[in-house]
């Protein structure tokens, strides 16, 4: 670790540590709009602070980085966040580390990969995982930090965008143009006959919770989940509650249509779309699921289709809708193409295992 370089931990709910919580937030802009240009999304104070509230399924420690300014004080020129999981995956933690464009390749982001790896130590746990995100047209600068930190690409996803023209007037009819050989095939394939669809906002209906947290479990065994070693979660109506109480509490906004088999009134298929006011007109796709049994039937473009008109509908001012999906997840990434998604980045999810300290 360079010498000049302190690392000090800081919680984002604490008034008194709030210059650093919003210089963890300037790190995270300068560097996503330095690796992403137009393409950067921003992440909100209200978002941090929803993220960092301790909750059942998980608790986040927030780490900067700084160095001398010159002046007698210090400057904020890396950050990373750190999450244990509370319910399952227990044995390992999330992190992800963001260096100043302007300050790279000077140790900053090893030692915080070193405290991390500690601090992964000291919890009792042995398997750190990371995230890295690149746009398919710029260099990738992650892969050989990681890899000269002893992690391994357990998983390729594709990030894919669908831009909406800005003009609220030509957004409609595009989106209909979209949809047209969407609506055809799943007329062919007639899931209206034997199914319904309900489109909420913001709150899952009582009604629907425990199905709808039953399908939020198979999220974790039946999307492809390729080398990553992740535990199955487990999901009742308690812990999607939980879930949703904090994406309101970061001021997101959430618009999800499930299917639902008539005869059984069992919810078979979900999909989620999230937006911000701060995000600038960027929704973003959550997951989406249907039943291995109920496959083949169309459901997953019907219920897409239909959420995607939904959230034109209550938030008109949506401009570009962006999703990721594991490469080889061919049936999700099928639907998204005909939808007009392009894919514009690579995200790799990295894992290190730690061996025991001596
Ligand atoms: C990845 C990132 C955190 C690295 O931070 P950093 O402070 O520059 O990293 P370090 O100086 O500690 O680099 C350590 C070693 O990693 C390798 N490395 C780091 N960046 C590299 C690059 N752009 N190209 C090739 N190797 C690189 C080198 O081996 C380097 O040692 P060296 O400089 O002595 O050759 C930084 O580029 C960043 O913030 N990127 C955007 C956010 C991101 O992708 N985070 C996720 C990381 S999984």
């Amino acid at each position: 670790m360079p010498s000049t370089l302190t690392l000090e931990t800081f919680d984002p709910l604490d008034p008194t540590r709030r210059h650093l919580a919003l210089a963890h937030l300037a790190v995270r802009e300068a560097a996503g709009r330095a690796d992403h240009g137009d393409r950067f999304r921003r992440y909100s104070l209200d978002e941090l602070r929803a993220d960092a509230r301790p909750a059942r399924q998980d608790r986040s420690e927030y780490v900067t980085a700084l160095v001398p300014d010159g002046a007698g004080g210090a400057r904020v020129v890396g950050t990373a966040v750190h999450v244990f999981p509370l319910l399952d995956n227990r044995n390992q933690t999330f992190a992800d580390v963001w260096v100043l464009p302007t300050h790279r390749r000077r140790g900053i982001g090893s030692a915080l990969i070193e405290h991390l790896v500690t601090r992964t130590r000291t919890g009792g746990r042995s398997l750190i995982t990371l995230e890295s995100l690149r746009l398919l047209d710029r260099p990738d600068e992650a892969s050989a930090f990681v890899a000269r930190h002893g992690f391994r690409a357990a998983l390729t996803d594709h990030r894919s965008d669908l831009d909406l023209p800005d003009d609220p007037a030509e957004k409609e009819p595009a989106v209909r143009t979209l949809l047209a050989p969407l609506d055809a095939e799943v007329a062919a394939a007639d899931p209206a006959s034997d199914h319904d669809l309900v489109t909420y906002l913001d709150e899952i209906p009582e009604r629907w919770l425990a199905g709808r947290a039953v399908l939020e479990g198979r999220m974790s065994t039946d999307a492809p989940l390729g080398d990553l070693e992740l535990e199955p979660e487990h999901w009742d109506g308690e812990r999607l509650l939980e879930s949703l109480a904090r994406l309101r509490d970061a001021g997101r906004r959430l618009v999800e249509t499930i299917a639902v088999q008539r005869s059984s009134g069992q919810v078979v298929g979900f999909t989620m779309l999230v937006v911000h006011p701060d995000h600038d007109g960027i929704a973003q796709q959550w997951n989406t699921l249907v039943l291995p049994e109920h496959r083949g039937r169309r459901l997953g473009m019907w219920i897409k289709a239909a959420n995607l008109r939904a959230l034109l509908a209550h938030h008109p001012g949506v401009r570009q809708i962006r999703t990721y999906n594991a490469e080889v997840n061919e049936p999700m990434l099928r639907v998204n193409r005909a939808m007009g998604f392009r894919a514009v980045a690579e995200l790799t999810e990295w894992q290190r295992r730690l061996t025991p300290t001596p």
